[in-house]
């Protein structure tokens, strides 16, 4: 059963991760996306579980199989991943991975938008809801520890720390995502955490050796199990 307690530092713990892209339908064939392969966040989940936490990870679309030995919730828009979380809390931490659209069409066509002639036509964006501010203030429900991530093309560092405050979590794990690095949709990984107490960097390793090292994180922030 793969909700039966395990041991190690996380046992007794519950932890939600979100991870991949979510996709905003345009009409029944189209959408609008991020570019996220969910392979960071995947990894992590599966760090948090060896650690004997139990995991509820809820994924946008990606290519990637469940990772065994923890839940994972499929979902598709920014609305549908903002309600399993909530379903799935509460929760003593939350990691925040996932490169969610910031905006949806306002309507989605019932039938495939045609070429008419006349070109194209504009598209009418809404905002969706930020998954990470509402986790981080929900009051009662708000896990103990929530993470969010920043995938930032320049000024990663700034960027970041302005992110931290805007969002209210407790740490946000930066990375620069320009093309020139390779690190989107690769294997490698070099991130910056940064806390209330300041900026740390890690050098570049892999993606599963950054989610073991945040795992190992996590769990010293939680201070240990609590079964
Ligand atoms: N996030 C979220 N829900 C959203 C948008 C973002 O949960 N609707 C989370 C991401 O999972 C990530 C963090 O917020 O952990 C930062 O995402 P990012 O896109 O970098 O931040 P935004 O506030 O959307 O700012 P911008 O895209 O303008 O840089
Ligand atoms: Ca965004």
């Amino acid at each position: 059963d793969m909700l039966r307690q395990r041991s190690g530092p996380l046992s007794g713990r519950h932890v939600l991760v979100t991870a991949g892209p979510t996709h905003e339908p345009i009409d029944p064939v189209r959408y609008l996306a991020n570019r996220s392969s969910g392979r960071q966040g995947y990894a992590i989940a599966a760090a948090l579980a060896a650690l004997g936490a139990r995991v509820t990870l809820v994924s946008g679309p990606t290519a990637l199989p469940s990772p065994p030995g923890l839940a994972t919730v499929r979902v598709e828009t920014a609305r549908q991943m903002m309600t399993a979380v909530e379903q799935a809390l509460p929760a003593d931490a939350a990691v925040c991975c996932a490169a969610v659209a910031d905006w949806r069409p306002e309507t989605v066509a019932e039938n495939k938008t045609k070429k008419d002639g006349k070109g194209p036509q504009p598209l009418k964006l809404v905002e969706n809801p930020d998954i990470l501010a509402s986790l981080s203030a929900a009051g009662d429900l708000r896990p103990a520890l929530v993470v969010g991530f920043a995938a930032e093309t320049e000024t990663v560092a700034a960027h970041a720390k302005a992110k931290l405050a805007r969002k209210g979590c407790d740490w946000i794990v930066a990375n620069d995502v320009s093309p020139a690095t390779g690190i989107m949709g690769g294997t490698e990984n070099a991130v910056q955490i940064i806390t209330a107490n300041g900026i740390e960097s890690w050098e570049r390793m892999g993606k599963d050796a950054v989610a073991r090292r945040l795992a190992d994180r996590i769990a010293a922030a939680l201070g240990g199990g609590s079964g």
